[in-house]
Protein backbone atom coordinates (compact mmCIF):
# COMPACT_ATOMS: atom_id res chain seq x y z
CA UNK A 1 0.00 0.00 0.00
CA UNK A 2 1.26 3.01 -0.91
CA UNK A 3 1.71 6.43 1.57
CA UNK A 4 -0.63 8.27 -0.37
CA UNK A 5 -2.84 5.94 0.25
CA UNK A 6 -2.37 5.73 3.80
CA UNK A 7 -2.62 9.17 3.99
CA UNK A 8 -5.63 9.03 2.17
CA UNK A 9 -7.58 6.36 4.88
CA UNK A 10 -8.97 3.28 4.28
CA UNK A 11 -12.55 4.45 3.33
CA UNK A 12 -11.46 6.84 0.09
CA UNK A 13 -8.44 4.92 -1.24
CA UNK A 14 -10.98 2.07 -1.49
CA UNK A 15 -13.59 4.64 -3.22
CA UNK A 16 -11.00 5.97 -5.11
CA UNK A 17 -9.86 2.05 -6.24
CA UNK A 18 -13.87 1.62 -7.00
CA UNK A 19 -14.34 4.89 -9.13
CA UNK A 20 -11.34 4.17 -11.27
CA UNK A 21 -13.24 1.17 -12.36
CA UNK A 22 -16.92 2.50 -11.95
CA UNK A 23 -16.65 6.32 -13.20
CA UNK A 24 -20.55 7.08 -12.66
CA UNK A 25 -21.58 6.50 -9.06
CA UNK A 26 -24.07 3.92 -8.69
CA UNK A 27 -27.35 4.88 -7.46
CA UNK A 28 -27.95 2.14 -4.80
CA UNK A 29 -25.48 0.24 -2.58
CA UNK A 30 -27.10 -3.84 -2.56
CA UNK A 31 -25.98 -6.04 0.44
CA UNK A 32 -26.36 -9.20 0.07
CA UNK A 33 -26.11 -11.60 3.23
CA UNK A 34 -25.79 -15.63 3.75
CA UNK A 35 -26.86 -17.74 0.84
CA UNK A 36 -27.99 -14.67 -1.10
CA UNK A 37 -25.43 -13.89 -3.42
CA UNK A 38 -27.03 -15.09 -6.73
CA UNK A 39 -28.21 -11.52 -7.15
CA UNK A 40 -24.88 -10.33 -7.97
CA UNK A 41 -24.55 -12.68 -10.45
CA UNK A 42 -27.74 -10.75 -12.31
CA UNK A 43 -25.87 -7.76 -12.59
CA UNK A 44 -25.49 -6.34 -16.39
CA UNK A 45 -22.17 -5.71 -17.51
CA UNK A 46 -20.40 -6.57 -14.63
CA UNK A 47 -17.33 -5.29 -12.85
CA UNK A 48 -16.43 -7.10 -10.57
CA UNK A 49 -14.32 -6.28 -7.49
CA UNK A 50 -13.19 -8.82 -5.64
CA UNK A 51 -12.43 -7.58 -1.27
CA UNK A 52 -8.93 -8.50 -1.37
CA UNK A 53 -8.32 -6.52 -4.52
CA UNK A 54 -9.32 -3.26 -2.72
CA UNK A 55 -6.91 -1.90 -0.80
CA UNK A 56 -7.27 -2.27 3.00
CA UNK A 57 -9.37 -5.08 2.77
CA UNK A 58 -9.14 -8.76 4.41
CA UNK A 59 -10.71 -11.42 2.15
CA UNK A 60 -13.79 -12.86 3.63
CA UNK A 61 -14.18 -16.14 5.41
CA UNK A 62 -17.47 -17.11 6.22
CA UNK A 63 -19.47 -19.82 4.02
CA UNK A 64 -22.27 -18.56 1.75
CA UNK A 65 -20.29 -14.85 1.83
CA UNK A 66 -18.19 -14.55 -1.39
CA UNK A 67 -16.74 -10.99 -0.53
CA UNK A 68 -16.85 -9.13 -3.86
CA UNK A 69 -18.34 -5.81 -5.27
CA UNK A 70 -20.38 -5.85 -8.51
CA UNK A 71 -21.11 -2.73 -10.14
CA UNK A 72 -23.49 -2.66 -13.39
CA UNK A 73 -27.05 -2.40 -14.07
CA UNK A 74 -30.25 -3.81 -12.63
CA UNK A 75 -33.06 -3.52 -14.39
CA UNK A 76 -31.80 -0.17 -15.71
CA UNK A 77 -30.54 1.33 -12.61
CA UNK A 78 -26.57 1.47 -11.69
CA UNK A 79 -25.95 -0.88 -8.72
CA UNK A 80 -22.89 -1.88 -6.79
CA UNK A 81 -23.87 -4.98 -5.39
CA UNK A 82 -21.82 -6.23 -2.38
CA UNK A 83 -21.96 -10.20 -1.79
CA UNK A 84 -20.78 -10.52 1.54
CA UNK A 85 -19.85 -8.71 4.63
CA UNK A 86 -17.32 -8.31 7.36
CA UNK A 87 -18.84 -9.36 10.78
CA UNK A 88 -17.97 -8.26 14.02
CA UNK A 89 -18.11 -11.85 15.30
CA UNK A 90 -15.04 -12.60 12.87
CA UNK A 91 -13.47 -10.61 15.51
CA UNK A 92 -13.30 -7.75 13.10
CA UNK A 93 -12.99 -4.13 14.42
CA UNK A 94 -16.96 -2.36 13.94
CA UNK A 95 -14.80 0.21 11.54
CA UNK A 96 -14.37 -2.86 9.03
CA UNK A 97 -17.96 -4.01 9.36
CA UNK A 98 -19.31 -1.08 8.26
CA UNK A 99 -16.11 0.41 5.95
CA UNK A 100 -18.35 -0.44 2.95
CA UNK A 101 -20.95 1.52 3.98
CA UNK A 102 -18.69 4.44 4.33
CA UNK A 103 -16.84 3.44 0.72
CA UNK A 104 -20.58 3.98 -0.64
CA UNK A 105 -21.59 7.03 0.96
CA UNK A 106 -17.77 8.28 -0.09
CA UNK A 107 -18.75 7.25 -3.65
CA UNK A 108 -22.18 9.31 -3.28
CA UNK A 109 -24.57 6.71 -3.33
CA UNK A 110 -27.67 7.71 -1.06
CA UNK A 111 -29.43 4.54 -0.99
CA UNK A 112 -28.61 1.50 1.06
CA UNK A 113 -30.95 -1.62 0.52
CA UNK A 114 -29.66 -4.88 2.77
CA UNK A 115 -30.36 -8.11 3.43
CA UNK A 116 -29.39 -11.03 6.11
CA UNK A 117 -30.33 -14.15 7.43
CA UNK A 118 -32.39 -14.43 10.60
CA UNK A 119 -34.08 -16.50 12.74
CA UNK A 120 -37.91 -15.89 13.34
CA UNK A 121 -39.18 -15.08 16.95
CA UNK A 122 -42.57 -14.27 15.49
CA UNK A 123 -44.53 -17.27 15.06
CA UNK A 124 -45.56 -15.79 11.84
CA UNK A 125 -42.13 -16.15 10.86
CA UNK A 126 -41.76 -19.58 9.42
CA UNK A 127 -38.12 -20.63 8.06
CA UNK A 128 -38.04 -18.96 4.25
CA UNK A 129 -40.50 -16.00 5.00
CA UNK A 130 -39.51 -12.36 4.50
CA UNK A 131 -39.44 -9.68 6.77
CA UNK A 132 -39.15 -6.04 6.08
CA UNK A 133 -37.13 -4.12 9.13
CA UNK A 134 -39.08 -1.03 9.95
CA UNK A 135 -37.19 -0.52 13.26
CA UNK A 136 -34.51 -2.66 15.52
CA UNK A 137 -32.72 -3.30 18.39
CA UNK A 138 -28.56 -3.55 19.11
CA UNK A 139 -27.67 -5.72 21.72
CA UNK A 140 -24.07 -6.13 19.90
CA UNK A 141 -22.77 -4.26 22.25
CA UNK A 142 -21.17 -2.25 19.70
CA UNK A 143 -21.37 1.37 18.05
CA UNK A 144 -19.64 1.53 14.94
CA UNK A 145 -20.22 5.41 15.40
CA UNK A 146 -17.89 5.53 18.82
CA UNK A 147 -14.75 7.29 18.56
CA UNK A 148 -13.59 10.59 16.08
CA UNK A 149 -16.64 12.03 13.89
CA UNK A 150 -16.40 10.42 10.23
CA UNK A 151 -16.34 12.91 7.21
CA UNK A 152 -20.12 13.59 6.04
CA UNK A 153 -21.34 11.98 9.50
CA UNK A 154 -23.35 13.76 12.35
CA UNK A 155 -21.99 13.33 15.97
CA UNK A 156 -25.75 12.24 17.13
CA UNK A 157 -27.46 10.49 14.08
CA UNK A 158 -31.50 10.76 14.93
CA UNK A 159 -32.60 6.83 14.72
CA UNK A 160 -36.03 7.65 14.94
CA UNK A 161 -37.04 6.61 11.58
CA UNK A 162 -34.10 4.47 10.34
CA UNK A 163 -35.67 2.48 7.61
CA UNK A 164 -37.10 5.09 4.65
CA UNK A 165 -41.08 5.51 4.85
CA UNK A 166 -41.05 5.72 0.78
CA UNK A 167 -38.55 2.77 0.68
CA UNK A 168 -40.72 0.08 2.77
CA UNK A 169 -43.61 1.21 0.84
CA UNK A 170 -41.73 0.26 -2.61
CA UNK A 171 -40.92 -2.73 -0.96
CA UNK A 172 -44.56 -3.82 0.20
CA UNK A 173 -46.11 -2.52 -3.33
CA UNK A 174 -43.11 -5.10 -5.07
CA UNK A 175 -43.98 -7.92 -2.55
CA UNK A 176 -47.79 -7.72 -3.33
CA UNK A 177 -47.79 -7.28 -7.50
CA UNK A 178 -45.07 -10.76 -6.95
CA UNK A 179 -47.70 -12.19 -4.62
CA UNK A 180 -45.20 -12.83 -1.73
CA UNK A 181 -45.89 -12.57 1.58
CA UNK A 182 -43.83 -9.58 3.22
CA UNK A 183 -44.73 -9.01 7.02
CA UNK A 184 -42.87 -5.84 8.56
CA UNK A 185 -40.78 -6.75 11.99
CA UNK A 186 -38.11 -5.64 14.38
CA UNK A 187 -34.51 -7.33 14.01
CA UNK A 188 -32.12 -7.56 16.53
CA UNK A 189 -28.83 -7.86 16.28
CA UNK A 190 -26.24 -9.48 18.61
CA UNK A 191 -22.94 -10.28 18.15
CA UNK A 192 -22.57 -14.15 17.93
CA UNK A 193 -21.61 -16.17 16.87
CA UNK A 194 -23.05 -18.51 18.73
CA UNK A 195 -26.98 -18.85 18.11
CA UNK A 196 -28.56 -17.73 21.17
CA UNK A 197 -30.19 -19.49 23.67
CA UNK A 198 -33.94 -20.55 24.40
CA UNK A 199 -33.91 -18.34 27.43
CA UNK A 200 -31.71 -15.18 25.69
CA UNK A 201 -35.07 -16.18 22.66
CA UNK A 202 -38.19 -15.67 24.85
CA UNK A 203 -35.78 -12.66 26.43
CA UNK A 204 -35.48 -11.29 22.75
CA UNK A 205 -39.42 -11.77 22.40
CA UNK A 206 -39.85 -9.92 25.51
CA UNK A 207 -37.85 -6.98 24.24
CA UNK A 208 -40.34 -6.74 21.41
CA UNK A 209 -37.85 -8.30 18.42
CA UNK A 210 -39.29 -10.58 15.85
CA UNK A 211 -36.23 -11.85 13.68
CA UNK A 212 -32.82 -11.98 15.30
CA UNK A 213 -29.95 -12.14 13.27
CA UNK A 214 -25.59 -10.97 13.33
CA UNK A 215 -25.61 -7.98 11.07
CA UNK A 216 -27.10 -5.05 9.27
CA UNK A 217 -27.64 -2.80 12.58
CA UNK A 218 -24.28 -1.43 12.69
CA UNK A 219 -24.24 -1.14 8.39
CA UNK A 220 -27.70 0.82 9.52
CA UNK A 221 -26.33 3.12 11.62
CA UNK A 222 -23.18 4.23 10.09
CA UNK A 223 -25.73 4.59 6.58
CA UNK A 224 -28.15 6.72 8.95
CA UNK A 225 -25.26 8.85 10.36
CA UNK A 226 -24.40 10.14 6.89
CA UNK A 227 -28.00 10.58 5.71
CA UNK A 228 -28.24 7.64 3.23
CA UNK A 229 -31.77 6.22 2.92
CA UNK A 230 -32.11 2.45 4.34
CA UNK A 231 -34.09 -0.26 3.04
CA UNK A 232 -33.38 -4.03 4.79
CA UNK A 233 -34.85 -7.19 4.44
CA UNK A 234 -34.47 -10.39 6.98
CA UNK A 235 -34.60 -13.91 5.17
CA UNK A 236 -36.04 -16.56 7.87
CA UNK A 237 -33.52 -19.14 7.74
CA UNK A 238 -34.83 -20.89 10.98
CA UNK A 239 -37.23 -20.86 13.95
CA UNK A 240 -35.14 -18.87 16.59
CA UNK A 241 -33.83 -21.13 19.81
CA UNK A 242 -36.65 -23.37 21.41
CA UNK A 243 -38.49 -22.46 19.20
CA UNK A 244 -38.51 -25.58 17.18
CA UNK A 245 -37.13 -29.22 18.26
CA UNK A 246 -34.29 -28.56 15.56
CA UNK A 247 -30.62 -27.90 16.02
CA UNK A 248 -29.29 -24.65 14.88
CA UNK A 249 -27.00 -25.32 11.49
CA UNK A 250 -24.85 -22.68 9.55
CA UNK A 251 -25.15 -24.94 6.73
CA UNK A 252 -29.27 -24.90 6.94
CA UNK A 253 -28.88 -21.06 6.81
CA UNK A 254 -27.31 -21.17 3.67
CA UNK A 255 -29.13 -23.75 2.40
CA UNK A 256 -32.49 -22.17 2.80
CA UNK A 257 -31.02 -19.01 2.35
CA UNK A 258 -30.56 -20.39 -1.31
CA UNK A 259 -34.01 -21.95 -2.04
CA UNK A 260 -35.92 -18.75 -0.25
CA UNK A 261 -33.66 -16.09 -2.12
CA UNK A 262 -35.06 -16.15 -4.87
CA UNK A 263 -38.71 -14.44 -3.71
CA UNK A 264 -36.37 -11.68 -2.32
CA UNK A 265 -34.44 -11.77 -5.58
CA UNK A 266 -37.67 -10.43 -7.18
CA UNK A 267 -38.80 -7.88 -4.29
CA UNK A 268 -35.15 -6.15 -5.28
CA UNK A 269 -35.42 -6.55 -8.48
CA UNK A 270 -39.01 -4.28 -8.72
CA UNK A 271 -37.64 -1.91 -5.98
CA UNK A 272 -34.49 -1.53 -7.62
CA UNK A 273 -36.55 -0.54 -10.99
CA UNK A 274 -38.69 1.74 -8.73
CA UNK A 275 -35.81 3.25 -7.00
CA UNK A 276 -36.74 7.33 -6.83
N1 LIG B 1 -29.86 -16.37 15.28
C1 LIG B 1 -28.92 -15.45 14.94
N2 LIG B 1 -28.52 -15.26 13.69
C2 LIG B 1 -29.08 -16.01 12.74
C3 LIG B 1 -30.06 -16.97 13.00
C4 LIG B 1 -30.47 -17.16 14.36
O1 LIG B 1 -31.34 -18.00 14.68
N3 LIG B 1 -30.41 -17.54 11.83
C5 LIG B 1 -29.66 -16.90 10.86
N4 LIG B 1 -28.87 -15.98 11.41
Amino acid sequence: MSESRDAAGPVESAAAAIRAHVPVPPEALLVLGSGLGSLAEAVRDPVELPFESLPGFPATGVEGHAGKYVAGTLEGRRVLVQAGRFHAYEGHPAELVVRPIRIAAALGIGTAILTNAAGGINRQLDPGSLMLLDDHLNLMSLSPLAGPVQPGEVRFPDMSAPYDAELQELALQAALAEGIPLVRGSYVAVLGPSYETPAEVRMLERLGADAVGMSTVPEVITARASGMRVLAFSLVTNRAAGLSSDPLSHADVVEIGKSAGGKLEKILRRVVRALP
